[in-house]
């Protein structure tokens, strides 16, 4: 088999056969292929598509390209989340502690942020001491004990998926659908999980920008799971705009705590009892209904935020800074963005927010950046809100002033203002699911 008829069967638009698909997929995780073919081939496929059959063995073949865990000494019902990436999404630090906190286990692992998308990991990593690489006992008997334990992905767990990712990165080929669905499914695979709640995004901070997209990428997942017996369900939610207020690793756990408090966002708060709600109804917890109760319960009592003070002690971190939030660390210099005109915000556009922030060093543009926690930009405004010419709709933060020129500069074109208040695109657009 040679890999330059693969390249151009696929370019040409013919289905590649299993065999095909697992040569690649092993011969490019051992090196053998070299990243100039594997590049090729992504972007054939993703100018030509796959079929769900080809996808389905692109997920099996890197689901088993490294190691897999097993979860099986975890006591009780275990689910796990997953999100395809937005902007301001630190839905997994209000998500893990309500579930917790409900008697069911989530054993979570998570990516760092690449783009103009955020990582749990570096906002977790922005709590002073916190771990994420534990042993597999050590992450066992977190789950056993608090109930919840958010772990950075090994080397050695579906390594084919870290090298094409890298790869998909770097040669625009990252936003499409088979690829995308492969490449989450088979982290899942390989992790361990066998109830699934996914977050897929859609809007302008999202990869798929329109929600017809998000929508055939959900159900793509969906069917990927259900051939793997997987119990999955898909949200489609909406990335249009930033989710909550706050962009930047430390800001963003603020507000993770202020929502654990009942006191956060009414997008964020929203979306976070829906995934968690869908999470108890997979664990067995009721019907969907009772299960809204119980998230809404543990939000609204303090348990979660207690769950999440246990979570964060259990992997190191200083909970001080959660308790009194105005302990994190702050960037030395801040710059407000004022509006222009005066009218209703019609939208803010979430990937130019996204790329703001990671120019104010919260984010990487490359994969070796190095992130500073507290940069980030806190917003005034959603769309919807009526502003004044001269309002205040943002602060920026960042270590270094230079970074602010660029960062407002981009900031300030997220913003559209026109005299008619904005229709409301409900936060929930669509679900899809295999129970
Ligand atoms: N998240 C992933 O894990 N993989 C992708 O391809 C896109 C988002």
């Amino acid at each position: 088999m040679r890999v330059y008829d693969i390249i151009k069967k696929k370019r040409d638009g013919m289905a590649l056969s299993e065999e095909e698909i697992r040569f690649f997929v092993e011969g490019y995780t051992c090196g053998a292929i070299p990243d100039y073919q594997a590049s090729a081939l992504m972007m054939a496929v993703y100018y030509k598509g796959m079929t769900p059959d080809e996808t389905a063995v692109l997920t099996d073949a890197m689901a088993k390209s490294g190691d897999t865990v097993d979860l099986s000494e975890i006591t009780g019902p275990i689910v796990d989340k997953h999100s395809t990436g937005g902007v301001g999404d630190k839905t997994t630090l209000v998500v893990a502690p309500i579930v917790a906190s409900c008697g069911v286990k989530i054993a979570k692992m998570s990516g760092a942020g690449l783009g103009h998308t955020g990582g749990t990991t570096d906002k977790l990593l922005s709590i002073p001491g916190v771990r994420l690489d534990f042993s597999k006992e050590e992450f066992i008997s977190i789950v056993n004990s608090c109930g919840a334990c958010v772990c950075s992905s090994t080397a050695s767990l579906a390594p084919a998926d870290k090298k094409l990712y890298a790869l998909r990165d770097v040669t625009a080929t990252v936003d499409s659908i088979p690829l995308i669905a492969a490449s989450i499914m088979s982290k899942k695979i390989a992790s361990g999980s066998k109830n699934i709640v996914l977050d897929v995004k859609a809007g302008s901070g999202a990869f798929m920008k329109r929600s017809a997209d998000a929508k055939a990428l959900a159900r793509e997942m969906v069917s990927i799971g259900d051939k793997n017996g997987l119990n999955v369900t898909a949200l489609i939610t909406n990335m249009d705009a930033p989710l909550g207020y706050a962009i930047g690793n430390s800001l963003e756990v603020i507000e993770a705590v202020q929502t654990l408090k009942g006191i956060g966002p009414s997008d964020l708060t929203d979306i976070c009892l829906h995934l968690s709600s869908e999470l108890l109804y997979l664990a067995g917890k009721g019907s969907l209904d009772e299960c809204f109760d119980m998230a809404k319960n543990a939000l609204f009592s303090g348990l979660a935020l207690e769950r999440f003070i246990w979570m964060v002690s259990s992997q190191g971190g200083d909970t001080s800074v959660i308790s009194n939030t105005s302990l994190f660390q702050k960037s030395k210099y801040f710059r407000t963005v004022k509006t222009r005109s005066s009218g209703y915000i019609q939208r803010i556009n979430a990937e130019k927010c996204g790329i703001a922030a990671m120019l104010l060093g919260a984010g990487r543009k490359a994969k070796d950046d190095v992130i500073e926690y507290g940069a980030g930009i806190i917003l005034d405004v959603k769309p919807g809100s009526f502003v004044k010419t001269g309002d205040r709709i943002a602060t920026l933060y960042a270590e270094n002033e230079s970074l602010f020129d660029s960062a407002i500069s981009m900031l300030s074109d997220a913003f559209d203002v026109g005299e008619e208040c904005p229709a409301e695109i409900p936060m929930v657009i669509d679900k899809f699911s295999n129970r």
